[in-house]
């Protein structure tokens, strides 16, 4: 089956230009959405039926669809940047594809085609282009393409029918101290995703199992939640929206390998080789929090930082649990942590070469 053409219907109430210019001013993550959304229906025994661009609104759901009671749900995170001659890009989206096709294989859902994940955020830029901020202080529109169950059926089985949607909102940097160190809260007995489980899935029952703890961090002045192994909470897996990396003094760089339970980051993945091409070495292996104790202690680990595409590159000062604190909360941002920093955010805004092929053009 063809996939699906675009239908548009454009909004008949935009957003006034000074409204938006002055939401553009100063962008905070997540709190204001652009004028239209995309919308891909799939039918079991039809596959994907419709795809559109349609005016921003509420979704009309009935109280027993099925996204409402089992959870059925996965999403996605990638950014829109402006360059300097106003074209807009977007970084890996056949990445960003294929890791909603296997969070949906995971969750029993379908699998939306790479063709048709591209074109949703070409449609989407066409009718909000105006809304990619210009390329200073960081601030980018970032895009949450996002797939729900959407059949209205209370039987526990994968359903029937599914809606993809697309939705974008300018962001500024998702953490307002800037390359200041931040403090991750170690969330000791509590798990977030098990062997054989959904960690490896972009699915929004991960994140509603991480904000116990996470609540638990706030209280103790920390921004995000480190998650260890389930089974020994001895292993580092990841951040609770964020793939982890240390430095240490010898020029080495570790971050703990794709064992299933963590999320296939796309920054991680970009980083790895962007330390590769430095002639570093990388490691992607399983890395103890002793081992990170120990580190620190002896001035072995010289620099740690968290990576996504919300947190981009964000130095780590210290981890903070009911057992003690490790490293220093106003430790410096790292060499390395910045150079990684400025190379990846050039690449991304056209002023550094891409080697490797990662960007794509959305718009003129
Ligand atoms: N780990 C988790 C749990 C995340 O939510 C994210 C963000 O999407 C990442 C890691 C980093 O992934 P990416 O670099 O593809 O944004
Ligand atoms: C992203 O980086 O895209 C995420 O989904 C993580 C979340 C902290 C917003």
């Amino acid at each position: 089956m063809t996939n699906p053409t675009f239908k548009v219907t454009l909004s008949s109430n935009p957003k006034p230009d000074a409204e938006r210019e002055a939401i553009l001013e100063a962008p905070v993550f997540g709190a204001n959405l652009t004028d239209h959304m995309v919308v891909c229906v799939w039918q079991k025994d039809q596959g994907w039926t419709s795809a559109e661009v349609v005016p921003y609104g509420p979704i009309m759901m009935d109280p027993s669809a099925a996204v409402l009671h089992y959870g059925q749900e996965i999403f996605e995170g990638i950014k829109a940047y402006r360059h300097q001659d106003g074209s807009i890009h977007t970084f890996r989206p056949a990445d960003n594809a294929r890791r909603l096709q296997l969070s949906a294989r995971r969750m029993a859902l379908p699998e939306l085609p790479t063709e048709m994940f591209i074109e949703s955020l070409r449609q989407l830029i066409a009718v909000d282009g105006k809304w990619v901020p210009q390329p200073v202080n960081e601030k980018t529109l970032y895009i949450r393409p996002f797939e729900i169950a959407a059949e209205n059926f209370l039987g526990v089985r994968s359903a029937h029918r599914a809606e993809y949607r697309v939705i974008a909102s300018p962001v500024g940097p998702y953490f307002t101290g800037g390359l200041k160190p931040i403090s991750i809260w170690l969330a000791l007995g509590s798990a977030r995703a098990g062997k054989g489980g959904t960690g490896e899935a972009k699915t929004g029952g991960n994140y509603a199992a991480s904000l116990m703890a996470q609540n638990e961090g706030y209280e103790q002045g920390c921004s995000q939640v480190l998650f260890l192994d389930p089974e020994t909470e001895t292993y580092i897996e990841e951040l609770g929206g964020m793939n982890v990396f240390f430095v240490f003094k010898d020029g080495r760089v570790v971050t703990p390998d794709l064992d299933g339970t963590i999320l296939r980051g796309i920054t991680r993945d970009s980083l790895c080789q962007l330390i590769r091409d430095r002639g570093l070495e990388l490691e992607e292996r399983r890395i103890a929090i002793d081992e990170v104790k120990a580190g620190l202690e002896s001035g072995e680990i010289v620099e740690m930082f968290a990576c996504g595409t919300a947190a981009v590159i964000t130095p780590i000062g210290e981890f903070k649990s009911k057992n003690g604190n490790i490293g220093n909360p106003n430790a410096e941002p790292g060499e390395l942590t910045v150079s990684l920093r400025k190379e990846l955010t050039g690449i991304q805004y056209g002023t550094v070469e891409d080697r490797h092929n990662w960007m794509f053009k959305l718009s003129d």
